[in-house]
């Protein structure tokens, strides 16, 4: 592990009723870097962004951040020290409008280093839209907002892609590699490949809770592990 990681991840575990939702994992990031996260339905990623993000309590393990260990911490804490994530189901408040749907987040003034979020996602034109009446893809983008309306340091995106058109796809994944060139790292979440590769070649894949491969995403393609936890049951 890097001595300069912004998130350093060791032997983290979760455990739903004996079931082992997370079985040791460990992973860093650096600043400014993007790792993608994958494997199968079921294999735990989420839980990794739950446990990261504060939702859950880890039963074991560590995160380190920032040089702290955090993994104690509730979500609200979690967003002021500078993680914030979006969800593989975004749950806007449906009544407000999406402008509301940000200021409800960061109140006294939504422009922050990144740019006004609703600005950066191209969700500025809609902004007075209630947010139930917004397509999927564009609740995604919102959701995107919405994490990235309190300035952080650290994203955990679960799924961004799936509902984006095409041309949505390629615009967000510029936006994210934008993200990174600001010094934010990313770690996604992604089941489509050809979007993570859009952002980076450094992958982890995930089975059944554990890290079964690092490495680049082109290898990941090639490991005999991975092509069996994909295609081999
Ligand atoms: N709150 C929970 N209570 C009980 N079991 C859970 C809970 N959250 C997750 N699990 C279980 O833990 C395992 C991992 O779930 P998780 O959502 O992390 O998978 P995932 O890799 O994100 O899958 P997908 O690609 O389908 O989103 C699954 O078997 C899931 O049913
Ligand atoms: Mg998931």
């Amino acid at each position: 592990m890097s001595h300069n990681s912004l998130l350093e991840v060791s032997n983290l575990r979760k455990t739903f009723g004996g079931f082992h939702a997370l079985d040791g994992i460990s992973f860093s990031l650096d600043k400014g870097e993007i790792l993608g996260l994958v494997g199968p339905n079921g294999s735990g990623k989420t839980t990794c962004i739950n446990v990261i993000s504060g939702l859950y309590r880890p039963d074991g393990g560590r995160v380190v951040f920032a040089g702290k260990n955090i993994e104690a911490n509730a979500p609200h804490r979690m967003a002021s020290l500078g993680i914030n994530r979006t969800f593989q189901v975004p749950k806007p408040f449906r009544e407000l409008t999406v402008a509301e749907n940000i200021l409800v987040v960061h109140p006294s003034d939504n422009r922050n280093h990144i740019g006004a979020p609703l600005d950066f996602v191209g969700l500025t034109d809609l902004s007075q839209r209630k947010a139930g009446s917004l397509t999927s893809g564009q609740q995604k983008l919102l959701d995107l907002a919405r994490a990235l309306a309190n300035n952080p340091s650290l994203l955990l995106i679960d799924e961004l892609a799936a509902g984006l058109s095409p041309s949505e796809l390629d615009e967000v994944a510029q936006k994210l590699l934008d993200l990174a060139g600001l010094g934010i790292s990313l770690l996604v979440v992604e089941h489509l490949l050809g979007f993570v590769n859009q952002l980076t070649q450094r992958v982890i894949v995930m089975n059944a809770g554990k890290e079964i491969f690092e490495g680049t995403l082109s290898s990941a393609a090639k490991d005999e592990r991975v092509i069996e936890v994909y295609l081999g049951r």
